[in-house]
């Protein structure tokens, strides 16, 4: 490991001429908001960037790692000399030392997108004289002497306000949350830390793929640019080969597979789970109603057999969800809510749901799954069906009904609606 390109106590670290790295390291993180889990901790990376005419600091660190982030800004420049404060993204991890260099830089401006402003507010308590905030535009640019900043907008990459910072004459991308990982490695740069590969995918998966679209368009904007370096907020500086990167999310955020019956046809999922082989012959009912419809590709699968994650990404590119479910003990199996649970990882506000299950006594599960459908902001336009132990010829008969009705809907040719009045759905259908 070279001293030099380590992170050393107090010292910033150059990453390019008249740039450093001023951020922090915690490597006792072990799980960040709740959900992500790190296996050696994280970073918070900001950046001062120096031109003749003074200073730009690129975000801040977590509020208790701001002694740290302090020493090394003020080893490399003194507070009278920022001109510009920059921040990517408002979330606490980025914004904890911003009260504080606010106070001791009271001539720079704040430079925050636009869907930012409301969250400083939420922010800092004390307000900020509204004089000093830059809501940026395509057109803002920040002239430090000899080199520039200007700012895309990336949106939800993974929040509203995120926004990338682009230095032009150098060739250096600020891309907050975009691009990095919680990886925690005091060698700092690509090409010296450790395997992080895991800890890149890993990040994209659980931030910016429920995102996927907007993830598209901000490449849109990133993969023209002449990028030599990518400095992220969190893990490895990216340096070496940094183009590598970009072309990674690109493949994180395009479809796994192709689907072969994409354009020609809708896609709709029918999972079931089934303890006497009663909700099984509801699905396998309801699957044959829906294969009846022209243009409606229909694939059914038994949890049994599954695990969330694959499934997770055939949902992510379908255009319908059907789940079968069992009662037990008042309430749907585990491995329909594990399932469920995982999709909060992808998109799938606006697809067709729906939900149908054997039940002993009570029955609760398809109204379960129902609302969890709601939750989840898919469209359930119609109620589930409930069958008492074993299905007759006419309750598969209904199933099938079922199934040819939504698998109407999803082409558009929607046969009569069926309203139930005392589903909540219905009020807004
Ligand atoms: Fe690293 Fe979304 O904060």
């Amino acid at each position: 490991m070279s001293l030099a390109d380590a992170v050393i106590p107090g010292r910033p670290v150059a990453v390019a001429p008249g740039v450093h790295w001023v951020g922090a390291l915690d490597p006792e993180m072990r799980q960040f908001d709740i959900i992500l889990r790190t296996a050696n901790g994280t970073s918070y990376n900001a950046y001062a960037v120096r031109g003749h005419n003074g200073v730009a600091v690129i975000d801040t660190v977590k509020e208790d790692f701001a002694g740290d982030f302090f020493a090394r800004l003020w080893a490399c420049c003194k507070p009278e000399e920022i001109r510009a404060i920059v921040l990517n993204h408002l979330e606490p991890d980025h914004s904890g030392a911003l009260p504080e260099l606010l106070a001791a830089a009271p001539q720079a401006p704040l430079y925050i997108s636009r869907p930012a402003l409301g969250m400083l507010k939420g922010l800092l308590k004390d307000g900020l004289d509204p004089a000093r905030i830059v809501a940026v535009t395509d057109d803002t640019r920040v002239e430090l002497g000899g080199r520039s900043l200007r700012f895309l907008p990336t949106p939800y990459l993974h929040w509203p306000d995120t926004q990338c910072t682009w230095v032009e004459e150098d060739g250096l991308l600020f891309s907050g949350d975009v691009f990095g990982c919680h990886f925690c490695d005091a060698r700092l740069f690509n090409d010296r830390a450790g395997d992080f590969r895991f800890s890149f995918d890993y990040y994209y998966q659980h931030i910016m793929r429920p995102f996927r679209e907007f993830v598209l368009q901000a490449l849109g904007l990133i993969e023209p640019l002449p990028i030599r370096l990518i400095a992220p907020a969190h893990g490895p500086v990216l340096r070496d080969h940094p183009q590598t990167y970009v072309r990674r999310y690109r493949q994180l955020a395009e479809p796994l597979l192709a689907n072969e019956a994409a354009g020609r046809a809708k896609t709709l999922l029918v999972f079931y789970i089934s303890a006497y082989g009663n909700t099984a012959r509801m699905a396998q009912a309801v699957r044959d109603g829906a294969e009846g419809v022209d243009g409606v590709r229909v694939s059914l699968y038994d949890l049994v057999g599954g695990e969330p994650g694959p499934f997770a990404d055939l949902i992510e590119e379908a255009d319908g969800l059907l789940f079968g479910s069992p009662t037990i003990n008042g309430d749907a199996v585990k491995p329909v809510w594990d399932l469920l649970s995982s999709l909060t990882l992808v998109k799938v506000k606006g697809k067709l749901g729906g939900a149908f299950g054997s039940y002993g006594w009570s029955g609760e599960a398809v109204g379960l799954i129902e609302d969890r459908l709601r939750g989840l902001k898919l469209r359930v336009p119609r109620s589930g069906v409930k069958v008492k132990l074993i299905p007759t010829a006419e309750e598969l008969a209904e199933c099938a009904a079922f199934g040819r009705d939504l698998a109407e809907q999803l082409v558009g040719r929607a046969g009569p609606r069926h309203i139930d009045f005392t589903a909540p759905q219905a009020l807004s259908a």
